[in-house]
């Protein structure tokens, strides 16, 4: 592919032919700032915040959606565009009922009194995102404060239909990303839907009517708190502080990646346990004897049914429904295993009776797991434990490292390993054949990286002895 030169700010850059303008900017370390644009997905020009002036244009070009032509000539930055960004996100504000700058504890609501570093450790705001939130820090950065209209408030409601995935569309800004998630999961059932009070984004019916399979992979992606997980940190908090109550959590070590980029640093696992365990939780445990039970079951599956008949194999919640949901008529191929929640539940209802259960995991179906099997008392996903930690603990960096408890002995097994290995969820990843061999037999399998590629997979059943499918 052909390179091209442009210059950025007065600073030469070549890029290959079929650069966005914002990727252009990003490789020589020039910021534009951005909103509805997320890696992964395809620009949706939405937000406009990336606007650029191009020499030679009379209208702003769009950053993320405009390819680089050689000789371009860009400015990124100008007071003109200052001002013009700053209207966008004021207009933003227009249908978002704002909880995050009516701070009884700063004692104002204007930009300049708001302390950054107080709010860093504070946390006792109403809005879920509040600390983390995109929209927030476009506010800050382009001083909005007192807005130059009255703005509508809770014009649009809550869908709280599902009883795990939340949708409050008052703090929705239209970025339309969460539209391109649900549409990969092959699931579509969101979009922009008028309301006498206005347009917004949302499930025409609500989530629960139209089809929702409470994936939580739209929750990850939301700049704002318009999508989030059925939050649990008042009932944590609480019965960690219950000395006749048990508390027990298996935390996964998925929630780090996220975790550090909130903290902004580096930790490792036993200092994770450590912070959860600050909390008041009495027990911490990792995840092995969990997955090693669903592992064990997904290995009978398959020792049963290889070669026998194709298999749609699957321990994610999700996943089931969605199955269940579009493609009854293939329950004979359903190979669905339990859980690690579901196998920590067994074990520690059995052995623990009474105990408050606690997963914390990144894989948000299992908040829905939670919520409609009641497998465990609560799901806890790396953004709300950021949150409760803020509140009561220590941040991770700062803990000694503990060790986890072993919930029971387990044998560890690596039978079909790389079929396993292979299954982690992707936006944009295609779905990947994988051969493997078992007791000197070939075997096919495809592994599909989201629910999306489920449908093409299921045309091709006869083709694959195994569709593992992750959601
Ligand atoms: S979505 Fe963001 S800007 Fe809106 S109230 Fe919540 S934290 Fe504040
Ligand atoms: S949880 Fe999944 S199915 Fe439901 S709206 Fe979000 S992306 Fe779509
Ligand atoms: S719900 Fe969130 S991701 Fe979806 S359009 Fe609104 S702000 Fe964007
Ligand atoms: S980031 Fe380009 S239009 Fe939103």
């Amino acid at each position: 592919m052909a390179n091209v030169k442009v210059k950025i700010n007065g600073k030469s850059v070549t890029v290959p032919e079929g650069t966005t303008i914002l990727e252009a900017a990003r490789k020589k370390g020039v910021y534009i700032p951005t909103l509805c644009a997320y890696e992964g997905l395809k620009p949706k020009a939405a937000c406009k915040l990336c606007m650029v002036n191009v020499k030679g244009e009379d209208k702003e070009k769009l950053a993320c959606a405009v390819k680089v032509k050689d000789g371009m000539v860009i400015t990124t930055d100008s007071d003109e565009l200052f001002a013009k960004r700053k209207a966008l996100v004021e207009e933003m504000f227009r249908q978002h009922t704002v909880d995050c700058h009516h701070c009884m504890r700063i004692g104002s609501t204007l930009a300049k009194d708001f302390d950054p570093k107080f709010c860093k450790d504070c946390y006792f705001c109403d809005c879920v995102k509040d600390g983390f939130c995109e929209l927030q820090q476009k506010a800050l950065e382009f001083g909005v404060d007192v807005l130059p209209f009255e703005p509508h408030e809770h014009d649009f409601g809550v869908d709280v239909s599902t009883g795990s995935v939340i949708r409050n569309m008052d703090k929705c800004i239209k970025c339309r990303r969460c539209l391109d998630i649900c549409k990969a999961q092959g699931v579509g059932i969101l979009g922009i839907i008028k309301t006498e009070n206005g347009q917004t984004v949302g499930a025409k019916n609500g989530l629960k009517a139209d089809g929702c399979i409470r994936c939580g992979r739209c929750v990850a992606f939301c700049p704002t708190g318009a999508l989030y997980m059925l939050e649990h940190k008042d009932e944590v908090v609480y019965f960690a502080h219950q000395y006749d109550t048990e508390t027990a959590a298996m935390v996964c070590s998925c929630v780090i990646d996220e975790l550090e980029k909130l903290y902004g640093e580096k930790f490792e696992y036993g200092q994770l346990l450590a912070a959860v365990k600050k909390l008041g939780i009495d027990h911490v445990y990792s995840p092995a004897y969990a997955r090693a039970q669903s592992l064990a079951q997904a290995v009978r599956l398959l020792d049963e049914n290889l070669g026998k008949k194709p298999m749609l194999l699957t321990d994610n919640y999700a996943a089931k429904n969605f199955l269940r949901l579009h493609f009854p008529e293939l329950e004979e191929n359903f190979a669905f295993y339990d859980s690690k929640e579901k196998c920590f539940g067994d074990y520690m209802h059995e052995h623990h009776p009474g105990a408050k259960l606690i997963s914390v995991s990144n894989n948000n179906s299992s908040g829905a797991e939670a919520a409609e099997t009641g497998c465990v008392d609560y799901y806890i996903n790396a953004s709300e434990l950021y949150r409760i930690i803020m509140r009561t603990g220590g941040r991770p960096s700062v803990k000694r490292p503990i060790d986890a408890e072993e919930i029971a002995e387990f044998e560890k097994s690596d039978r079909y390993a790389e079929l396993f290995e292979a299954g982690s969820w992707y936006v944009d990843k295609p779905a990947e054949e994988l051969e493997f061999t078992e007791n000197g037999t070939r075997y096919k399998a495809l592994i599909c990286h989201n629910l999306g590629q489920v449908k093409a997979a299921v045309a091709k059943l006869d083709k694959y002895d195994v569709i593992k499918i992750t959601a």
